[in-house]
This record gives structure tokens, C-alpha cells and sequence, in this order.
């Protein structure tokens, strides 16, 4: 799309402190450039910290898995700002995919993209447009190996390799009060990719694990997945008890999100 009008201003970053506060990030926790156990409920785990930014701008992780040497393509998007008003500092989005319950190599690419505003010098029109930066990763699912440990994704001596991608909300430039149908702000395209990150940040500690992989194994046996030994009518009962404690709902209620949207 594009309009008239000049780019009037950028504004003025506030200093340091509020700098991590007002930036987006996803963190692609699961899985890495390693090697898994094939599973009916395969594992794909992004962190989204400081998710209530994303209300502006329409952030949206787009997602692709392509088998090497093989016909298995998946493809997925996800809207950040849809669902819920989130004011948890980290949300977790999981998917038990389906699909990687046999061996291969497979080949993962994701992107964070938002709306975003720049100026063309030659024509002073700014245009709008989404930005999209793609990273990619190689990962193998072979019988016999060990399965994802969601705790250990995010250890201090493995969380640096997270793939992660940020958007800085402090990027702002004013848009002409003739384009205000836009609001009076829009997200600036970098001249240089944001290449700070924080995984680090992300803990996934036993009990948040625990609760994904039921919330997964939840979603399978809700469909009748074939192969996904599903709890007995008590543990049922007990799980969607522990649904209800307020310290998990983002990630339970996330990952049902997610998983339904999706699977
Ligand atoms: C992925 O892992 C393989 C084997 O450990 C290694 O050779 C390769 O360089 C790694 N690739 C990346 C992008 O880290
Ligand atoms: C993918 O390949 C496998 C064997 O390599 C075949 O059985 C299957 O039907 C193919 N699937 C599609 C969707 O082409
Ligand atoms: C989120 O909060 C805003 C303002 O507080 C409200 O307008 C909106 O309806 C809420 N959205 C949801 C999904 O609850
Ligand atoms: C547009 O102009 C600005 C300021 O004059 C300059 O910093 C920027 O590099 C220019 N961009 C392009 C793409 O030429
Ligand atoms: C891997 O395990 C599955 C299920 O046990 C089996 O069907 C398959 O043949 C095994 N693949 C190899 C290469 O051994
Ligand atoms: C585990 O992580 C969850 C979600 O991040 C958090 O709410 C909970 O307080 C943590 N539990 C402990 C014992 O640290």
C-alpha cells in the first residue's frame, strides 16, 4: 500500500531501562539442530516474552517444516495479537505435531513479521508494508535417541543457540496526520536487522514442562491420534484440576490455543 506524506520525526527512544520492556521477542525453543526420537506428538516450542506489545502492528510467526529428501511440508502461521490480553512477561506456544512419527531430516524455517513503515527518498511517500527476516534450522528424527527435554532447551549452557528474532516498539516514526486512519505512530523499518536477543531470558522449569506435555498429550487424545497412549479417566480429571491453577493458565491455555488452531 502506499500513501502520500512525509515522514515527519522519529521519536525519541527512552533510555536503556525501558529499552527490554518494549521489545517483542520469539524464541524458537523446540526443536534445535539435533537429533530426536520420531513421536506422534513432536514437540515445536516458541517463547513469546513481552507478548502484550503484541496488540500493535500484527506480529504473526510464520512457520514451514520441509522433509530432505522426502514429500512431508508443513506450513503454519500464528497470530500474536489474536486471543487473549496477555500480561505474563513469557508465553509459551506449543504444538504436539503429528506428523514427525517417523525417521527423516527435516528442514525448519520460521519468521517474525510485523506491519512496518519507511520512507522512500526519491518519491517522500512513506509506504507501509510487512518485513520478514527467515531463519532456518536442520533437525533428525531417528529411533532410539533421547526425547526433547524442554527443561534443558532452556538451561544456561544451551539457551544462546535458541534461534530468536526481535521487534523493537521503540522504533516508532509519526505518520502524517493525512494518513491517521494508520494512527498517529508506525513501526519504522530497520535499517539493520534487530540481531539483540534475549533467549536466555526463557526458563522452562519441571512443573511448566510437565504441563505442556500434558496440554499436548491432551490435545492428541482429544483427537484419537493414533499411536498416543492417553491418560485413564482419573489422571483426566486430575490434569484439568491442575488446568485451572493460576500460575500455568498461560501455558495451558496458549498451548490448547495453539494446538487446536493448528493441529
Ligand atoms: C548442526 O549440527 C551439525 C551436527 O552437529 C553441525 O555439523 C552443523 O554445523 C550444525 N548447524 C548449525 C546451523 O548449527
Ligand atoms: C510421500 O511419500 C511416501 C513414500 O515415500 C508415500 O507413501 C506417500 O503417499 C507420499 N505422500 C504424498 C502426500 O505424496
Ligand atoms: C483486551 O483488552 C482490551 C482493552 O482493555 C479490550 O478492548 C479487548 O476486548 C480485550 N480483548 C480480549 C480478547 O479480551
Ligand atoms: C533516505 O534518506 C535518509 C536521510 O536523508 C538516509 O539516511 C537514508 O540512507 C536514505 N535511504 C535510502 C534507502 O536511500
Ligand atoms: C523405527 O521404529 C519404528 C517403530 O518402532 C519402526 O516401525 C521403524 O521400522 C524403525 N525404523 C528403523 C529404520 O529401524
Ligand atoms: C515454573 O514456571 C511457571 C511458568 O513460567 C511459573 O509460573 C512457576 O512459578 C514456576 N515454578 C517454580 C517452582 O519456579
Amino acid at each position: 500500500m502506499l500513501f502520500l506524506g512525509l515522514l515527519l520525526a522519529l521519536s525519541q527512544v527512552p533510555c536503556c531501562w525501558a529499552i527490554n520492556s518494549r521489545t517483542l521477542e520469539v524464541d524458537l525453543v523446540l526443536p534445535r539442530n539435533d537429533t530426536y526420537p520420531p513421536s506422534p506428538i513432536f514437540p515445536i516450542i516458541f517463547a513469546v516474552q513481552n507478548p502484550s506489545l503484541a496488540e500493535k502492528f500484527q506480529p504473526m510467526i510464520t512457520l514451514q517444516v520441509h522433509q530432505v529428501g522426502g514429500n512431508l511440508s508443513i506450513s503454519e502461521t500464528y497470530k500474536l495479537w489474536e486471543g487473549y490480553n496477555d500480561t505474563s512477561n513469557t508465553r509459551f506456544l506449543t504444538w504436539g505435531n503429528s506428523k514427525f512419527d517417523f525417521e527423516g531430516e527435516f528442514k525448519l524455517t520460521w519468521d517474525l513479521s510485523v506491519d512496518r513503515c519507511y520512507m522512500d527518498n526519491k518519491t517522500h511517500e512513506v509506504n507501509f508494508g510487512r518485513f520478514d527476516e527467515f531463519e532456518s534450522l536442520f533437525f533428525t528424527t531417528k529411533n532410539g535417541t533421547s526425547p526433547p527435554d524442554f527443561v534443558a532447551a532452556t538451561d544456561d549452557d544451551t539457551c544462546d543457540k535458541a534461534l530468536a528474532q526481535a521487534i523493537n516498539y521503540a522504533d516508532l516514526s509519526k505518520v502524517p496526520a493525512s494518513e491517521s486512519t494508520y494512527g498517529p505512530s508506525c513501526l519504522a523499518a530497520p535499517t539493520t536487522l534487530p540481531k539483540t536477543t534475549s533467549p536466555c531470558n526463557v526458563k522452562i522449569n519441571s512443573s511448566a514442562a510437565a504441563s505442556m506435555s500434558a496440554a499436548m498429550t491432551s490435545t492428541a487424545c482429544a483427537r484419537d491420534r493414533a499411536g498416543v497412549t492417553c491418560p485413564t479417566p482419573t489422571s483426566k480429571n486430575a490434569a484439568s484440576k491442575s488446568n485451572s491453577n493460576t500460575g500455568d493458565v498461560w501455558i495451558l491455555t496458549t498451548v490448547s490455543l495453539l494446538a487446536y488452531s493448528l493441529a
